[in-house]
């Protein structure tokens, strides 16, 4: 990636993210290891970003194919929120990602539940966020975030995802600048955060919606072995998906993959 964290850092408007930033040119999984330095103490905000990942992974245990030229990085927080309030940090980095995309390159973004970031329809970002908790208090939660950033899709990624992922340079026909670009994430990021534990979940859900095309679709939903085929209703304050199924019975989805059927 190449990212030169001093420079970075000089520019970096934050108070806390990004003040500590590992660096490597390549790591297993930067969630794993943002999760043992959490582990060991590493403060809120701290960070770990790494050129390419040989084990990168993905939601429900998928892998995560992390070439070089895309951004793959894992923040350290420590939110004083209960268990059930952090999972929804996962909607703070998805808005936040959607917001920077759009805001620094004019693409039309779009989230899709729970924690995707697409572009025409397409995967541009994956979010994967994991909590370490003692009952209902939070330790840490690790949020990750891959961008796929500065490569082409169709040279370098399996032949499965070529048609379901894009990546930046895909969209823009030109490379981006890597530190700008996750500069700009860090900053977004402590901002929503911050706007997450001081105003609660509702401000950070209703923005992110404003970019949820899928609501109002035909989808299809798939979780564990089941699926279910309607309408996506809304997304609740919970971070359940509400779906009104084809027979008419309303359904609320806590875990799964939304496929779009129609617009
Ligand atoms: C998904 O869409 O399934 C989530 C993908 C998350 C990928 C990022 S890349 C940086 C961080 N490290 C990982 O191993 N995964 C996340």
């Amino acid at each position: 990636m190449n990212v030169n964290v001093d420079r970075l850092q000089e520019g970096l408007r934050t108070k806390r993210f990004g003040k500590n930033i590992i660096f490597l040119r390549e790591v297993g999984s930067t969630n794993d290891l943002a999760k043992e330095l959490a582990g060991y103490g590493a403060v809120e905000g701290m960070v770990v970003v790494a050129e390419t990942q040989t084990v990168g992974r993905g939601r429900l245990d998928r892998g995560w194919v992390s070439p070089k030229g895309g951004l793959w990085f894992s923040v350290v927080l420590r939110p004083k929120v209960r268990a059930g309030e952090a999972v929804r940090l996962v909607f703070v980095a998805g808005l936040a990602v959607a917001e920077v995309l759009r805001e620094l390159y004019g693409v039309r973004v779009e989230t899709k539940w729970p924690n995707d970031v697409l572009v025409k329809g397409r995967k541009v970002c994956g979010i994967l966020t994991e909590m370490n908790t003692t009952g209902e208090k939070v330790n840490y939660v690790i949020v990750g975030v891959g961008v796929n950033a500065n490569f082409d899709v169709k040279k370098v990624f399996p032949e499965d995802l070529k048609t379901v992922a894009t990546s930046l340079e895909n969209e823009l026909g030109r490379k981006v600048r890597l530190e700008e670009l996750f500069r700009a994430l860090l900053e977004k990021l402590e901002n929503i955060y911050a706007l997450f534990l001081k105003e609660g979940f509702g401000p950070v859900l209703g923005k992110w919606k404003t970019y949820a095309g899928f609501l109002g679709c035909q989808v299809e939903v798939a979780s564990g072995t089941e699926k279910w085929v309607g309408l996506a209703l809304d997304v609740e304050n919970d971070g359940a998906l509400i779906m009104r199924l084809e027979d008419g019975t309303v359904k609320r989805v806590f875990v799964g993959d939304v496929t779009l059927r129609s617009r």
